[in-house]
């Protein structure tokens, strides 16, 4: 393996597993784990400016206007020195406009690989209607597989609940969204040589393995 971790994009619907996928991902890689998802939710849990501001976007299944989520990415990025390093984003870009800004912010360190993780609608429906999630370090859990005690997350102890966006309404504006917005991307990263698509439907081991292929696949050259 390389001296450095992939720079890693996770493309996928709602409830396709991105944040299940991604956090082992990094692990795995010893990267940056970039979900701007979980990171508006813990501003929200903090009551912060930018907390408060997310939360009324995400309620109703809305995207966080663009100029915010750039800001707070390019930010992260920086401080983190992620793009020299490596990073799993997951749920950024999600427009074409953050695709475009992030090519800008990543300027000569490019992304080495983009997963389209896919799922049919049918499945994920089910995935966010049983899911779960530790409010202090955002793990997904579902009620088909809960913590191993009670309602605690197994991994920080902190109180696992239902999201306030895992809404009938929420959840079907965030579908039509992905559509109309993020969809497009797939176009986008195609033309540009680095797509890979993997079949997010099997068991999350599973799905793990074939996402490490996908990786070292696009990366063994710079071995
Ligand atoms: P975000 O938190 O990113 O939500 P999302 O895109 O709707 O995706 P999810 O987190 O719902 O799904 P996931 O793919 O991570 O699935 P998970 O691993 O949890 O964004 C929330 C909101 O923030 C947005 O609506 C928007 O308002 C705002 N936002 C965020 N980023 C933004 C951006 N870039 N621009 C603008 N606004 C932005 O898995 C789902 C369930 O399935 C879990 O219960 C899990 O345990 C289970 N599961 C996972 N894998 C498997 C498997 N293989 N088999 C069986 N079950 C599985
Ligand atoms: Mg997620």
């Amino acid at each position: 393996m390389k001296n450095r971790g992939p720079r890693l994009v996770l493309l996928g619907k709602q409830g396709a597993g991105k944040g299940t996928q991604a956090s082992q991902l990094a692990e795995h890689y010893g990267v940056l784990h970039l979900a701007t998802g979980d990171l508006f939710r813990a501003a929200a849990h903090e009551g912060t400016p930018l907390g408060v501001e997310a939360q009324s976007y995400m309620d109703v299944g809305e995207l966080v206007p663009d100029e915010i989520v750039i800001g707070v990415v390019e930010e992260e990025l920086a401080r983190s020195g992620a793009a020299r390093t490596g990073f799993v984003l997951d749920g950024f870009p999600r427009t074409v406009r953050q695709a475009d800004e992030l090519e800008r912010v990543l300027d000569d360190h490019p992304l080495d690989v983009v997963i389209d993780l896919d799922v049919p609608t049918e499945i994920v429906l089910h995935r966010i209607a049983g899911r779960r999630v530790c409010i202090q370090c955002q793990t997904p859990y579902h009620v088909d597989a809960p913590p191993k005690e009670g309602w605690t997350c197994d991994l920080c102890g902190g109180d696992v609940i239902q999201r306030d966006d895992d809404t009938e309404d929420a959840v079907m504006r965030r579908l039509e969204l992905w559509e109309l917005q993020t969809l497009p991307l797939i176009q986008f990263y195609r033309r540009r040589g680095i797509l890979a698509h993997v079949d997010g439907t099997g068991d999350a081991d599973d799905v793990f393995e074939s996402m490490v292929v996908s990786v070292e696949l696009r990366t063994a050259d710079e071995a």
